[in-house]
């Protein structure tokens, strides 16, 4: 606007008094703010605003002329078919060509094998090429790939291959103890494939690799057409309650959104990424993956992160790139200062969660040029990306027009979570400096707004609000409280509703609730997130109202090992006569929270996980003052 009236000031001088008359009582009555706002931010927000229209004309073309993640690899593969895709540490390698082959023996294979476009596999594997060359290759024919968790055992690992409908399940032989454990729990029918070296095979699962060995390695013919919008395929994701929900992956948001990162952090087919992260997530497995299939850069794998040989795998490659989580960060942190700190080329770090407090201490000491941190979820059209390497940023939203990307803070009751609705039942903006819930407005049809959801319907009411600003509009709920400044550069704050972060992983409190009252028989229990100084995240602590003092700590540990992944075991335990009812369930939550784990303010029993012998023992003063001084670690 001040634009338009600028370009009139020059060139009708009738009203040249006019507007300068305007312009001073503008300026006065504080609207000099906003041109200082415009004058610091314009170059980012142009930047943002050419991706935007470029990336919109781009999907809409693409969606028309039948270009699909395949056909945008097929590219990639035929300009330089002999340059390496993959790097795993232990020395081996695949060209863009061997991906391919490989791809197309599975795509050939299942296709004989009567599976159709939108008939669903479920890959679990830890992280190798094969885990993408077989998603990539069932892509190649339609047919969706559900990416399962490796860390998932027993019920939750059945409960993901149910929600996903899959007809079959592909296991790496890393995982055969695991997928024989949870067998009985599957659903009937599955056909089962194991791919990897295996030394016994007393499951009745089909041996991929000796299958592939001699199938066609040729393009598959298939008689259907896939589109930019339709699936590619499921990421569990952990939302804020409940089980993981397959989120849904289409190939226009596959694209888009490793293409964001490539584009604004400048990268080049000739960067090489260094991935610690699980390809199953979209992380490593969109960000990171998704920039080798399209983009052409090089991807070096380490199966799990190791912080002491990071910077030493970063320099014997010549990584270029790597991703991280806030974690990886803090564990890097600790590493006692080595000449490897800064012996290497990697000019940019993108991931997510790296905190405000350690952002320059971490950039300086490991010398990284740029850090890309960005904002989103698998399934969320509320993202946004730091592009200008402002330190604790994990995004911006315009200023100046901000309807351009209708991302927004709105208020809600910090402890509960819910709306804050004015008089007329609409939300309410957050001004700067004010907290609120990262939202995004939902329009179907547009790539960029739409909410593809999950595979189940039902979840996707959860995450979606409706009469926001206007009657009838429809917004996605982030779960995440942020904090704008002037200049809207955005900052994260805390997480609302049900689940916690751990060990990098989103810890649901419905899901662990449902299982240790499962084995402890006790009715009342609840479970939460507490903060112990010096970690990132929250650690698990459950509180268990127990009367009559039947509680069985050692069958819990055991059970809870058993059943749960690391990072949702719950590492303290109060034991309680009984658990205070409010009416709204959440409240009694925070409370327990806030109370934290301290035993000289906490009258009730406390127990912790001592890692050592797996088993809950005492939490006395010492032993908490042991946790705080880091001498006791979980
Ligand atoms: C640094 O790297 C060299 C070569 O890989 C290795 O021998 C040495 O142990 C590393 N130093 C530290 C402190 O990790
Ligand atoms: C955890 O939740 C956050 C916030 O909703 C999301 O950005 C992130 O992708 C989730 N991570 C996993 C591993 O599900
Ligand atoms: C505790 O004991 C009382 C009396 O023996 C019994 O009625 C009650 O059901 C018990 N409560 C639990 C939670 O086991
Ligand atoms: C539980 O309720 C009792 C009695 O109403 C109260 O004294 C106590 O402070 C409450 N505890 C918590 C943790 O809310
Ligand atoms: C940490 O606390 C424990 C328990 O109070 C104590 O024995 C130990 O000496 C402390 N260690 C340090 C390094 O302060």
């Amino acid at each position: 606007m001040f634009l338009g009236l600028f370009i009139k000031w020059l060139f009708e001088w009738e009203t040249h008094i006019v507007v300068l008359f305007v312009f001073l009582t503008y300026t006065v009555t504080g609207g000099w703010r906003f041109l200082r706002i415009v004058w610091y931010t314009w170059r980012r927000d142009l930047k943002g605003l050419t991706f935007l229209i470029y990336v919109s004309v781009l999907l809409k073309w693409y969606r028309k002329t039948g270009v699909t993640v395949v056909t945008l690899f097929d590219k990639t593969t035929k300009k330089n078919p002999d340059k390496k895709a993959f790097i795993t540490i232990d020395g081996r390698s695949w060209t863009f060509r061997e991906v391919n082959e490989y791809s197309n023996a599975v795509a050939n294979y299942f296709y004989d094998q009567g599976y159709r476009k939108n008939d669903i596999v479920a890959v679990f594997m830890e992280s190798r090429p094969e885990f993408v060359m077989i998603w990539l290759g069932l892509a190649k024919i339609g047919v969706i790939s559900a990416l399962i968790n490796f860390n998932l055992k027993h019920e939750a690992l059945a409960h993901c291959i149910k929600v996903s409908g899959a007809r079959s399940l592909i296991f790496g032989s890393e995982l055969c103890e695991v997928v024989k454990e949870s067998y009985h729990l599957l659903p009937t029918n599955i056909i089962l494939y194991i791919s990897g070296m295996y030394q016994t095979n007393n499951i009745q699962a089909k041996h991929l690799d000796n299958i592939l060995k001699d199938y066609s390695k040729l393009p598959p013919r298939v008689t259907h057409k896939t589109f930019f919008n339709e699936k590619l395929i499921y990421i569990y994701t952990s939302g804020t309650t409940g089980l993981p929900k397959a989120a849904v992956v289409t190939h226009s948001r596959f694209y888009y959104m490793a293409r964001s990162i490539f584009h604004f952090y400048k990268m080049t087919a000739d960067d090489v990424i260094y991935g610690t992260l699980p390809l199953y997530h979209s992380a490593g497995g969109v960000l990171g993956v998704g920039n080798v299939l399209i983009s052409g850069c090089t991807m070096v794998i380490r199966k799990k992160f190791s912080a002491s040989k990071f910077w030493i795998d970063c320099r014997d490659h010549g990584c270029t790139v790597a991703q991280y989580i806030g974690e990886i960060c803090r564990y890097l942190l600790v590493q006692p200062a080595s000449v490897n700190d800064t012996n290497h080329k990697i000019r940019l770090m993108f991931g997510n969660g790296l905190r405000p407090q350690i952002w320059l201490e971490f950039k300086n000491r490991f010398s990284i040029p740029q850090i890309g941190e960005f904002y989103g979820a698998t399934e969320s059209n509320a993202n946004i990306v730091n592009i200008d390497n402002t330190p604790g940023a994990i995004g911006f939203q315009t200023r100046i027009i901000p309807s351009v990307y209708p991302v927004t803070l709105i208020k809600v009751d910090l402890i509960t979570g819910e709306l804050i609705r004015d008089k007329y039942g609409r939300c309410i903006r957050c001004q700067p400096g004010e907290p609120g819930e990262l939202v995004g407005k939902i329009v179907s049809g547009k790539p960029l707004r739409s909410f593809d959801g999950y595979a189940d319907k039902e979840a996707n009411k959860k995450k979606m609000a409706r009469d926001i600003f206007k009657p009838g509009d429809c917004y996605f709920m982030s779960g995440d409280i942020l904090e704008m400044d002037e200049f809207g550069y955005m900052y994260f704050r805390d997480r609302t509703g049900d689940t916690y972060r751990w060990k990098g992983e989103n810890v649901s409190t419905s899901e662990v609730e449902a299982i240790i009252s499962n084995i402890i028989h006790l009715t009342d229990t609840t479970v939460y997130g507490v903060e112990i100084p010096g970690t990132e995240g929250r650690a698990g602590m459950v509180a268990v109202a127990d009367p009559n003092r039947t509680l069985d700590l050692q069958l819990l540990s055991r059970e809870v090992k058993k059943t749960l992944p690391s990072y949702a075991r719950p590492v303290f335990i109060r034991v309680m006569s009984q658990l205070n009812m409010t009416s709204t369930f959440k409240l009694k939550k925070v409370e327990y929270r806030m109370e934290g784990f301290n035993p000289d303010i906490i009258a009730d029993d406390l127990y912790y996980l001592n890692v050592r012998s797996n088993s809950y023992d005492q939490l006395n003063s010492d032993v908490y003052n042991g946790i705080l001084n880091g001498t006791i670690r979980f």
